[in-house]
């Protein structure tokens, strides 16, 4: 029988992999964790150029806006705008590594449960926001909630799905992610038209996921893996049962158990994370996320409508362009989900840099030639920059926005996959925070040279990958020292065993 790999890395015999009603249904609504998190991303560029927003919390930038001759790279440059947006990824940055620890204390579906009940109270104190300090308040509240669930549901999925679907049933986190910024997109569109509170209606309908995944949460069932790890042994065999739809599990369950006992010799697994054995998987996750955040995404996924009004367009006009975008978002990420594991990680990644570079490139150079401080692009330079856009956010969605949160997710092993994964999300975090902080002020500043900031981290992100990125294609997650970084020229160095004098383990007797 062909080996097949588990969620946690161990090899079972293949089994029929028969998704089950129930499983779909707790993909569903875990995924709405993704969803919410897009949806964050998403609403604050529309909200945040909503005039009634601007009015009620951020006056002064309202006033700069009203200036007809006011610089247009500038206009909207102000550090408590930024503030408004990026609150929200400091805060998932610190309650990620807290969400870490709940994830392997107390479980994945506990630690949903705590982000969604995050997200709740978080929409609420938004949409009812009367000063700054509530709405800024109420972001930060979301982003315990996106800390906590970003952590969650990766693992949740993957550890749920039959092996043989765990990419694709993971690249479903990140299709969500792309419908929540989608359905902002088009909220915000009609929203805008509604005054004086659309920008209410727009914060407050993210209530709605998050009441859903709240009240969910307690429909679906804690991963087998997670019941094992905290010795709940028969529950564990229970719910996998379920899952599967059969009681011929025996191989599964056995490899589960053989996993979790190896993963729970290990005392300290931040400790372990240190250690030389576990730099290549580290490394990776952690420059994968730096690196996808400054591909320069999020510039477009916050700021695209204030970006499409700086190039010409009306408030209406900037906001459906956001809608084009997102639906190029969604379509682009369903061809990572059907490619992924027929063409590899590094052809999508590669293919997608040459993509992303040649379209920054040339959005920089139009805006350079064409766009001064003030005036606007004629009506068919804008329309260029629309579609260069949609081709740069269609070669990051087949790539690294998915794959920046699959491989982390299929690298480490299980000792040290739960703080392995917290250090990616909040290196992700950190960097996503730091766009959102710094791009407004860098466009005032470097006007169209932002576009060639991001070409040239996107030079280096492709050199990284052609040199120093192994392929992990259809590679069992426990084989991964054995098949991949012993293999790797760079890699192989930091192969050697540290099992001898390994302090992180239990002495056991
Ligand atoms: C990234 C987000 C980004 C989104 C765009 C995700 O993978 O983590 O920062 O906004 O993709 O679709």
């Amino acid at each position: 029988m062909p080996a097949v790999i588990t969620s946690h890395g161990g090899h079972v015999p293949e089994h029929d992999g028969k998704i089950t009603f129930y499983v779909i249904l707790c993909v569903i609504i875990s995924a709405f964790g993704g969803l919410l998190f897009g949806y964050d991303i998403g609403i604050s560029g529309g909200v945040t150029a909503m005039d009634d927003f601007l009015i009620k919390f951020f006056p002064a930038v309202y006033e700069k806006k009203k200036l007809v001759h006011e610089d247009n790279y500038c206009k909207y440059d102000n550090e408590y705008l930024q503030m408004f947006t990026s609150s929200l990824y400091i805060a998932a940055l610190i309650a990620s590594f807290a969400a870490s620890k709940v994830c392997s204390k107390f479980g994945r579906r506990t630690t949903l449960q705590i982000g969604s009940f995050f997200f709740v109270i978080g929409v609420a104190l938004q949409a009812g926001g009367v000063n700054l300090a509530m709405v800024v308040l109420g972001r930060i509240i979301l982003g315990f909630g996106v800390g906590f669930g970003n952590q969650a549901v990766p693992l949740f999925l993957s550890e749920l799905a039959p092996a043989k679907l765990r990419g694709a049933l993971n690249i479903c986190f990140q299709l969500f992610i792309t419908i929540g910024i989608l359905i902002a997109g088009i909220i915000n569109y009609f929203t805008s038209n509604i005054h004086p509170h659309g920008w209410r209606i727009s914060l407050g309908l993210a209530g709605v996921p998050a009441m859903i995944l709240l009240v969910g949460s307690f429909a679906i069932c804690e991963t087998p893996t997670s019941l094992i790890e905290r010795n709940q042994i028969d529950q564990g065999k229970d719910t996998l049962r379920r899952i599967r739809g059969t009681n011929n599990i025996a191989a599964e369950f056995d490899s589960i158990v053989a996993a979790s006992e190896a993963a729970r010799q290990v005392k300290n697994p931040f400790r372990k994370l240190m250690r030389p054995s576990s730099r290549p998987p580290l490394v990776i996750a952690i420059v994968l996320q730096v690196f996808q955040q400054f591909t320069g995404i999020n510039a477009i996924m916050f700021y695209a409508p204030v970006l499409f009004q700086t190039v010409g367009f009306g408030s209406n006009a900037a906001l459906l362009s956001t809608v084009i975008t997102g639906l190029v978002n969604v379509f682009s990420t369903l061809v990572s989900i059907y490619t992924v594991d027929k063409a590899g990680r590094r052809v999508l990644l590669l293919e997608a840099c040459v993509q992303m570079f040649i379209t920054q490139t040339v959005i920089g150079m139009l805006l350079l030639l064409h766009l001064k401080p003030t005036g606007s692009l004629g009506s068919t330079e804008a329309m260029v920059v629309v579609v260069l856009v949609c081709v740069y956010v269609m070669g990051f969605a087949w790539s690294w926005g998915p794959l920046g949160w699959l491989i982390p997710s299929e690298t480490f092993p299980l000792e040290t996959r739960t703080a392995g994964f917290a250090c990616a999300v909040s290196s992700n975090m950190l960097c996503t925070f730091i766009i959102a902080q710094a791009f407004l002020s860098m466009l005032c500043h470097m006007k169209a040279g932002i576009f060639f900031f991001f070409a040239a981290w996107i030079l280096v992100m492709g050199l990284f990958t052609l040199f120093l990125l192994p392929e992990t294609k259809g590679v069992p997650v426990d084989s991964m020292a054995e098949r991949v970084w012993k293999q790797h020229w760079f890699w192989k160095r930091y192969m050697i065993d540290d099992d001898e004098n390994d302090s992180d383990k239990v002495v056991e007797g």
